[in-house]
């Protein structure tokens, strides 16, 4: 068989499983398969599929099919530029976390801490991006923090990057200029409807705090002034209706030049706030 019908016959495949973006998904999965770059697969579109890979590609589809995310299936995600490990104990990093990236970036910073690092796309992001930079990414769970350690290797940054388990600021030491987090924020209620292969395939601890998802806001803002230096930045991720109650706590805990930031879709999406002393 030809890589374009084996292609055809897996999207069909995700397509009935109603599967969103099934030919992208396939494309991905076809791509892991034969090992090569997915902006590649066009290239060998034409070339015949041997045995392991159409065997390689029949299971991917079926993974997919029932649901588990495309990143856990290859073990990567791309974000940001680069490619990041992904495993079942970690958040798959969404695009939408991208916008705090960037929003990071606008101004230099010497020392970052990541709450809730999970994968350490953002932290270990922050430092690739930030020469010269180091900091810490904080989680509560073990195998999500052995995770990021291992993106942090894989990514060059390991010398700058330490690691420690907390409940958030509970075991950080030390001051930053720039603090992040993108913590569980979807509602109990809200979590119930999400995506059944979202809700299977991704931990939980990940996604939802429970009650209104404004729990770890209100941990972080609360003690946000014993970890910030003097005009340091706090960025935190929010889903699109935390807006106005987040931005209320970050104004509650003293922080200045509190600003709500939109996602591509329009969104809130995130919340800044300075140090101002
Ligand atoms: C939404 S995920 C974000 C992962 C990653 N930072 C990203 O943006 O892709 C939230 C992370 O917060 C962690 N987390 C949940 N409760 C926590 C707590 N009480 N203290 C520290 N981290 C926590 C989860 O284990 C998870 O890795």
């Amino acid at each position: 068989m030809i890589v374009t019908a084996a292609l055809r016959a897996g999207t069909l495949t995700l397509i009935a499983a109603e599967i969103p973006d099934a030919a992208r998904d396939a494309r991905r999965l076809m791509a892991f398969a034969l090992d090569v770059a997915p902006d590649r697969l066009t290239l060998v579109s034409g070339d015949e599929i041997s045995l392991k890979q159409a065997i390689r590609f029949e299971e991917s589809v079926a993974s997919r099919a029932l649901g588990r995310p495309v990143s856990q299936i290859i073990g990567r995600r791309h974000f940001y530029g680069r490619d990041f490990i992904v495993t079942p104990d970690v958040l798959d990093p969404r695009p939408e976390t991208e916008i705090l990236i960037s929003a990071a970036l606008e101004q230099p910073f010497q020392k970052v801490l990541d709450l809730g690092t999970g994968s350490g796309a953002i932290l270990v992001t922050l430092l690739a991006e930030q020469m010269g930079a180091n900091g810490q990414g904080a989680d509560i769970s073990d195998a999500a923090l052995n995770v990021a350690s291992r993106n942090a290797v894989a990514l060059n940054v390991s010398e700058r990057a330490d690691f420690v388990k907390s409940d958030w600021f509970e075991n950080v030491d030390g001051d930053f200029d720039l603090i992040v987090s993108n913590p569980p924020y979807v509602t109990a209620d809200e979590y119930s409807a999400l995506d059944k292969g979202v809700r299977e395939f991704e931990p939980k601890l990940a996604l939802t705090p429970g009650g209104d998802g404004l729990m770890p806001y209100r941990l972080i803002t609360e003690r946000i002034q014993s970890f910030l230096r003097p005009f340091g930045r706090l960025l935190v991720e929010i889903g699109p209706t935390q807006g106005a109650a987040v931005k209320a706590m970050f104004k509650e805990s003293g922080l200045s030049e509190v600003q709500v930031l939109k996602d591509f879709d329009a969104r809130d999406r995130v919340v800044i706030g300075r140090l101002v002393p």
